[in-house]
């Protein structure tokens, strides 16, 4: 009905919101996109070396998926946090703004999820981190953490919320082609390498 659809939208403009692209071109460091992996995503912003940036866009990037799916859920219930939640992640990574050219969602995933079911968000930030702690690699520490949290939901929740993570979840793998490409091959740079 009505009430999805403008939730449907209400997530998707949150979510399209390019802030890794807007805050590294107010910082005047240029184009983030002509750097390193392309991306504008938080991993893709450290590249410029810029720390603080990048973790303004991290935190950014989770906010606008957490924040609609928040207040959908608040005003119309569990099922319209899950489509604002949902579009959301689509609009991070199908922006309007950049000809649907968007990022790869892991930062609006984990925001989604602690909007919806914060202890997945916080599963997802200690599996990224010991991920990470161990390899140095960001696509394979948001692989490894995006399989964990549908693994969990699956066991534990509401089949709804288990089948929205499953589905973001193929969407982030499909997007990290390359990065997995890269892992394969030894070609994918570690967390602030440049390039
Ligand atoms: O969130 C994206 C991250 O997993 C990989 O980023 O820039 O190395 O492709 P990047």
């Amino acid at each position: 009905g009505v009430p999805a659809l403008i939730c449907a939208v209400m997530g998707y403009l949150s979510g399209s919101v390019p802030f890794g692209l807007i805050l590294t071109k107010m910082a005047g460091l240029g184009d983030v996109r002509s750097i390193g992996s392309g991306n504008i995503g938080a991993t893709n912003v450290l590249r410029t070396g810029n720390k603080g940036l990048a973790a303004a866009t991290l935190i950014l990037d989770a906010l606008k998926g957490t924040v609609p799916a928040l207040l959908a859920t608040h005003f119309l219930g569990f099922e319209a946090g899950l489509i604002a939640g949902f579009f959301a992640f689509i609009g991070h990574i199908f922006p309007v703004w950049l000809g649907f050219k968007g990022g790869k969602g892991v930062a609006t995933f984990i925001g989604v999820m602690f909007g919806l079911a914060w202890q997945m968000g916080l599963l997802f930030m200690l599996v990224w981190i010991a991920t990470a702690a161990i390899t140095r690699y960001s696509s394979l520490s948001a692989l490894v953490a995006s399989v964990a949290v549908p693994l969990v939901l699956w066991a534990t929740a509401d089949p709804k919320l288990a089948a929205l993570a499953t589905i973001m979840t193929v969407i982030i793998w499909i997007k990290h082609r390359a990065n997995i490409e890269r892992l394969l091959s030894g070609g994918e740079s570690k967390i602030g390498k440049k390039g």
